[in-house]
């Protein structure tokens, strides 16, 4: 069964591409306001890091304590990583897995995390036998105290089902690229809301150029006084998704965060479902 997360923020910041910057813009996302930070321990899209040099400096300014924060970062496969290995990739997938949490840790400056993601699954089809033993492999992460919660990202329908066919305990969080014109991807939604799991979304804005571009969506912003991107992020919300962002920029930190605070109209929320179908 998904366990019900504990304080889990309303809204994500993401870390990813930011290199040198990464450790600035975590603490200012921090200051902006944003309370859960989502990282990967793959240093090839990720400097897990410098999150952690900006979580230090944010402690150390006063700004929040460990507490405060909801943290979560990823294993990803050999495959999705460079040179720049976070495990001993001649070692059992278990091992792999233990190493690069232990790594995070170390990364992070934290006794545990909150959420801990597997990247994607082996393949795209299917749920394999590599997936079932990582996924295991992260469980005892948990039951150790490690992480309060798992999740699984890039995940299909049909390899959600076949988790729960094999009877593998459900994560709490999935985190998927939320493509409009696959219904918000919306028959994994479904999935996550019948069992009470929740659904991360990414990519909502680079995605989803015809959502934001469409003229009935500029109309909807004009008329609530808010840009483009806060109604594509209150309509997630809205419908139940938990957005990330990975902004850069000081203004967009707080309109994003902004937007969590907006009510959208019934039949606008209607008009955005099926806007790009
Ligand atoms: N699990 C996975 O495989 C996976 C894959 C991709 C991403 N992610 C996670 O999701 C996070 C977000 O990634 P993303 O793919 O959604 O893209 P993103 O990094 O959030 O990029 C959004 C783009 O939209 C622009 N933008 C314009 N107005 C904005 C506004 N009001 N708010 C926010 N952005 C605005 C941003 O530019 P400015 O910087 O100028 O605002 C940026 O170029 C990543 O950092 C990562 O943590 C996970």
């Amino acid at each position: 069964m998904a366990t019900e997360p504990l304080h889990t923020p309303d809204f994500l910041y993401g870390t990813a591409w930011k290199e040198e910057r990464t450790a600035a813009l975590t603490e200012l996302a921090i200051r902006a306001g944003f309370r859960g930070i989502d990282t990967a321990n793959q240093r090839r899209h990720y400097f897990e890091a410098g999150v952690g040099e900006g979580l230090a400096a944010a402690y150390r300014a006063g700004l929040v304590t460990r507490a405060d924060l909801f943290l979560q970062t990823k294993f990803t496969y050999q495959r999705g990583q460079d040179h720049r290995l976070p495990y001993d990739g001649s070692a059992s997938l278990a091992v792999q897995v233990a190493q690069s949490l232990a790594s995070s840790l170390e990364h992070l400056g934290a006794e545990h995390v909150d959420s801990f993601v597997l990247h994607g699954p082996s393949s795209a089809d299917d749920w394999g036998d590599a997936d079932a033993e990582v996924w295991e492999a992260m469980r005892k992460e948990r039951d150790a105290g490690r992480t309060r919660l798992l999740g699984v990202s890039n995940v299909s329908l049909q390899q959600l089902e076949q988790m729960e066919a094999g009877h593998a305990e459900l994560p709490t969080f999935v985190q998927n690229r939320c493509f409009a014109h696959l219904g918000w991807d919306g028959e994994v939604q479904s999935f996550c809301k019948e069992r009470n799991i929740t659904y991360q979304g990414f990519s909502l804005l680079t995605a989803n150029a015809e959502v934001l571009e469409h003229p009935a969506l500029i109309d909807f912003a004009q008329r609530l006084n808010a840009t483009p991107a806060q109604v594509v992020f209150s309509f997630a919300r809205a419908v139940g998704i938990l957005p990330l962002t990975g902004t850069s920029d000081p203004e967009h930190m707080k309109q994003d965060l902004a937007s969590t605070r907006m009510t959208l109209p019934p039949e606008v929320i209607l008009a955005i479902e099926s806007m790009a179908e």
